[in-house]
């Protein structure tokens, strides 16, 4: 992920969404955003049948995958995602997001995108429940809780949606390294609340990219408002997803099936020579920290031989954003 702007080493990402940059200046307006320190960038894909707007399409979302290696996650407010998610997922998507009131099955939409592992994600607007995500369980990497109406940029945050965050973890519960994505209204003001609230991605438009704006600044704001309200309300601060935690030594030869394990349950895992002194040659398995206890957990399970890596294959390497 870029460093650019100066890396927060908290938990809370931010994603800029370009809907409302100036779109003569589309490149121009990435660049700021990458040195700014966005952690993301968020596209709104809307076909003005779902919402009442129209924005762009996958040919724009590969034309910005050219220009930048910030991760793009795809917000797809249209009606039948199921037509177009492959061209977003070649098009170089980083995760999807469909919503869940759209009237056709999204399983088919959320498989596709995970076998193209990237991260699937289901968005609910303010008047579903998050009970409408119950019958996609295990299927989603990203819950984006929309805190406006879809459509536009520029509205203020409507606070009810505020409570569905912690309702959101609790779905992703058995994906350690899934996301809450909090969509619409997002600013300085509402940083605190909504990191308390258990948010990792905060997505935010108009504040950032309003005429005027330091942009850097506020994405710094965003960032660290929203860490300190996670460590007001819990008194320990997040564990940054980004920090890699080794949870096991093994003989050579074991390391590789726990690996491909874990990657079958969403949780990237990276193998290394362990540094045991003398030389054993043995290897050291490494996950994301926040995975860190999930896995330690499971450890037994993912020890015990015969070990089923050939159930593993085909499935999905990752959860959440791949870094670039
Ligand atoms: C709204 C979009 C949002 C929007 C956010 O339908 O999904 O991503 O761009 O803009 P702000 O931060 O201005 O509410
Ligand atoms: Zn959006």
């Amino acid at each position: 992920m870029g460093t650019q702007g100066g890396r927060a080493a908290g938990h809370a990402r931010v994603a800029a969404s370009i809907l409302d940059a100036d779109a003569a200046n589309l490149g121009r307006e990435i660049r700021r955003g990458e040195r700014g320190g966005a952690d993301r960038l968020h596209l709104d894909v809307m076909d003005g049948h779902f919402v009442p707007n129209i924005s762009f399409g996958p040919s724009t979302v590969a034309a910005i995958r050219r220009v930048t290696r910030l991760p793009l996650d795809v917000h797809l407010m249209i009606s039948e995602p199921s037509r177009f998610v492959e061209q977003f997922l070649s098009g170089g998507a980083d995760s999807v997001t469909v919503h869940v009131e759209v009237d056709e099955p999204k399983e088919p939409t959320l498989r596709a995108i995970r076998a193209a592992d990237r991260a699937a994600g289901l968005a609910v607007s303010p008047q579903t429940p998050i009970e409408a995500l119950d019958p996609y369980r295990g299927l989603v990497d990203i819950v984006m809780v929309m805190g406006v109406n879809p459509g536009f940029g520029g509205q203020a945050l409507i606070t009810e949606c505020v409570a569905k965050i912690p309702r959101a973890r609790e779905f992703l519960v058995d994906r350690p390294l899934g996301e809450v994505h909090i969509d619409g209204g997002v600013n300085r003001d509402n940083a605190e609340l909504l990191g308390a609230a258990g948010v990792d991605i905060l997505v935010a438009g108009s504040a950032l990219y309003r005429r005027g704006r330091d942009l850097g600044r506020e994405v710094r704001l965003i960032r660290s408002l929203a860490d300190e309200g996670w460590a007001i309300s819990h008194g320990a601060p997040r564990v940054p997803r980004d920090r890699w935690v080794p949870v096991v030594v093994v003989e050579r030869e074991r390391a590789e099936p726990i690996r491909a394990e874990l990657g079958a349950i969403g949780i990237p895992a990276i193998v290394v020579a362990s540094e045991e002194r003398p030389a054993t040659g043995r290897r050291e398995v490494l996950v994301p920290a926040p995975a860190e206890s999930y896995v330690r957990a499971r450890l037994p399970d993912l020890m015990r031989p015969p070990v089923k890596a050939a159930l593993a294959s085909g499935a999905r390497g990752q959860s959440g954003i791949r870094s670039r």
